[in-house]
């Protein structure tokens, strides 16, 4: 047997997907075979996840359809908004969002239903009652009032709308509708395969999310946007830029937002997601962190050849528009719930239990000695 370690499961297929692929003859990340930038170009959010979640883009009837559901689908239970409003105000919002989901796999009448019907059902009601959950603990924490949620809005216009109660305009909501597109589904990142992993026991939709969303907090995967801000904020003014990030370079410090397992010379959401950052800038007239941004980035580039990945510019742009920092990675969570969903729905299609080996180095066998003579 090879007993060859591949740390990390560095360069390993492990298994097949249809959902979605960086082409390098486009030299772009792809969804269902749609560059992402062009879907950004010319899609809403909904019929992204409408994509990714059916395999095909919406015609206007099927599209009507989705968002109807979805926006059914928003409310949460009384008990949910009870357990919510009990939560310690310090939590993490992705704890509160992975516990929201949990709770809702316990609310679910069709939670040991796994067929793909079913799941189609669950993946959608999680899908539109996320960001509920997530706005409220928004609210709750800064001893606001709970807005509902609002069916005439799109899902982006609603999230402000629970969060602020109001809805910004339009260029800002689309910033937010093209961050989400680009957040919504990476092939087998690590928050994705933990789903897998989960789904693989036969296990159901909500735990395998509710463990997603424990995976992506981390500050390796989605937890980067929130440790961006916070650089930038350490930062604070562009002309303590170079010598920051020098310094952090010379104590051979990671820097949140750079680098990708997959892309080594850029990440193809980038330039989409920098464009609509300066866009919000320009309208929020705050230059500071696009200069910081730059700077930085130069820098990155110059010394080590690394280049930013999409929580780079992610995470300021939700800065600007007004989101506490902590709550940048459950905005991940509101988009890539479509992309785990697919993924959940996929292995389960064709499942193999996910059971990788270990190459053992402990100790070689012991003679177990009883209590007194220890
Ligand atoms: N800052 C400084 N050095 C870096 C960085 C970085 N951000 N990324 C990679 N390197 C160096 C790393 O130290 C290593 O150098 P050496 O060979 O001298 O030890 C080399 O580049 C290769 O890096 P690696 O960590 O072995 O590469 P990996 O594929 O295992 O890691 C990564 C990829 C994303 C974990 C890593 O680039 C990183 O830690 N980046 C910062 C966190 C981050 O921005 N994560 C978001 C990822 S993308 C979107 C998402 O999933 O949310």
């Amino acid at each position: 047997m090879n007993d060859e370690v591949k740390k990390g499961l560095l360069g390993i297929v492990v298994d097949e997907t249809e959902v979605s692929k960086v082409m390098p003859e486009i030299n772009s990340l792809t969804y269902r075979g749609y560059a992402a930038q062009d879907l950004c170009a010319a899609c809403r959010f909904e019929e992204v996840a409408y994509l990714i979640l059916n395999k095909d883009l919406p015609n206007s009837i099927q599209l009507k359809k989705f968002e109807k559901e979805e926006r059914e689908n928003r409310e949460l239970t009384k008990n949910l908004y009870e357990i919510i409003n009990h939560m310690p105000k310090k939590s993490h919002p992705m704890d509160v969002a992975r516990t929201a989901v949990s709770v809702m796999g316990l609310e679910d009448k069709e939670t040991s239903n796994s067929s793909h019907e079913a799941n189609m059902r669950k993946a959608l009601r999680i899908f539109a009652k996320t960001p509920t959950a997530i706005a409220a603990f928004y609210r709750i924490r800064k001893g606001k009032k709970i807005i509902k949620p609002k069916k005439t809005l799109s899902f982006s216009e609603n999230f402000f709308y629970m969060c602020f109660g109001k809805v910004p305009e339009k260029e800002i909501v689309k910033a937010f509708d093209v961050s989400l597109i680009l957040y919504a589904e990476h092939s087998f990142n690590v928050s994705t395969f933990t789903a897998r992993t989960i789904t693989s026991s036969l296990s159901d939709i909500h735990g395998a999310i509710t463990g997603a969303i424990a995976s992506l907090k981390g500050p390796l995967h989605g937890g980067a946007n929130e440790e961006v801000m916070h650089m930038m904020k350490k930062i604070k003014k562009p002309e303590n830029a170079l010598k920051w990030i020098n310094e952090a370079l010379d104590k051979k410090h990671v820097v949140m937002g750079f680098g990708h397992r997959v892309y080594k010379s850029g990440d193809s959401r980038v330039p989409t997601m920098r464009e609509y950052f300066k866009k919000v800038a320009k309208i929020k007239k705050d230059k500071i962190f696009e200069k910081i941004y730059d700077i930085v980035e130069k820098v990155m580039i110059k010394r080590k050849n690394i280049y930013p990945n999409v929580d780079y510019p992610t995470g300021p742009t939700y800065h600007l528009m007004g989101f506490d920092t902590d709550f940048f990675t459950p905005i991940f969570v509101i988009s890539r719930i479509t992309g785990w969903s697919a993924h959940i729905m996929e292995q389960h299609a064709a499942n193999k239990l996910i059971r990788p080996l270990a190459k053992y180095k402990g100790s070689t066998h012991r003679k177990v000695l009883q209590l007194n003579q220890r």
